[in-house]
């Protein structure tokens, strides 16, 4: 059970923004991603998560190449990602987005809705039911009849986890999940996401919030420039004056 990314390189014309990227996980471990602006975080999402092609390297999870696969077909290997700005439908309401983010359902094609109106209802039903237990799960209760353009950016982040979780995965990609999230709210994401990986879900995690982050991961891999600058223990790695030079400027006492 282990998600092993190796040497994965990516440029847009001539910029390299991923160089000679490698880390492991056990894939039922939480892992952060941090690095400044730029370093290329949400492009290794793209590439490990399927949504653009790597120019060289391999994603492997439990031992399968999962290097021709699109995202789709990723998520079907169980695993998704959201996305650093969330992508919710804006008139739809929080249950209806959760239920449009169920893969494969009958129903979507044409022929599925005439030929089978029965096993498309039944799917519905099913469907609707893991909509309910997300919003249950998420404490979203109060808002699940709202539409999505109406919430706060916390309830967005949740929502957006809600969205992933109903593809029903083993492994979640969360791109900046603390951003524009109150406290408290981040607090409750912390308690949900640790309370996900319990149920045996892993989580990679990219964040500049290093104080909640550090409080969620063991372990954080820490990006510059397109490569891995280092990798360790959130005490250990923000000690490391490499990174504090990178990453932080030096200036975090
Ligand atoms: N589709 C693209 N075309 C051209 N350049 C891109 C593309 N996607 C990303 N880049 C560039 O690659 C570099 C890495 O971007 P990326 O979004 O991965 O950084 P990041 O570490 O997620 O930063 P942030 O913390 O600001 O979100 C940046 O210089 C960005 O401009
Ligand atoms: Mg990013």
């Amino acid at each position: 059970m282990t998600l092993s990314v190796r040497g994965i390189g990516r440029s847009f014309g001539g910029f390299r923004a991923l160089e000679d990227v490698s880390f492991e996980m056990p894939s039922t471990d939480l892992l952060g991603i941090i690095g400044p602006n730029g370093a290329g975080k949400s492009t290794l999402f793209s590439v490990v998560s399927g949504f653009i092609a790597a120019d060289t390297g391999s994603v492997v999870l439990d031992g399968r190449p999962l290097d021709r696969l699109g995202a789709a077909a990723r998520a079907r290997a169980g695993m998704v990602r959201t996305f650093q700005v969330p992508r919710e439908f804006h008139h739809l309401t929080v249950r209806e987005n959760l239920m449009a983010a169920a893969p494969d359902q009958t129903g979507e094609g044409l022929f599925g809705l005439f030929l089978r109106p029965g096993r498309v209802r039944a799917e519905e039903a099913a469907i609707g039911a893991e909509a309910d237990a997300a919003i249950e799960f998420l404490r979203l209760g109060a808002v699940a009849a709202t539409p999505a353009g109406r919430l706060s950016g916390g309830q967005k982040k949740l929502l957006e986890l809600g969205r992933a979780l109903m593809a029903k995965p083993r492994l979640i990609l969360l791109d900046e999940p603390f951003a524009g999230v109150n406290p408290v709210l981040v607090e409750q994401l912390i308690e949900r996401i640790t309370a996900l990986n319990t149920r045996g879900i892993g989580f990679l995690v990219i964040e500049h919030d290093l104080d909640a982050l550090s409080r969620l991961v063991p372990r954080l891999v820490v990006m510059d420039r397109g490569r891995v600058l280092a990798t360790g223990t959130p005490a250990t790695v923000l000690a490391d004056p490499a990174v504090r030079e990178a990453y932080l400027g030096g200036a975090v006492a």
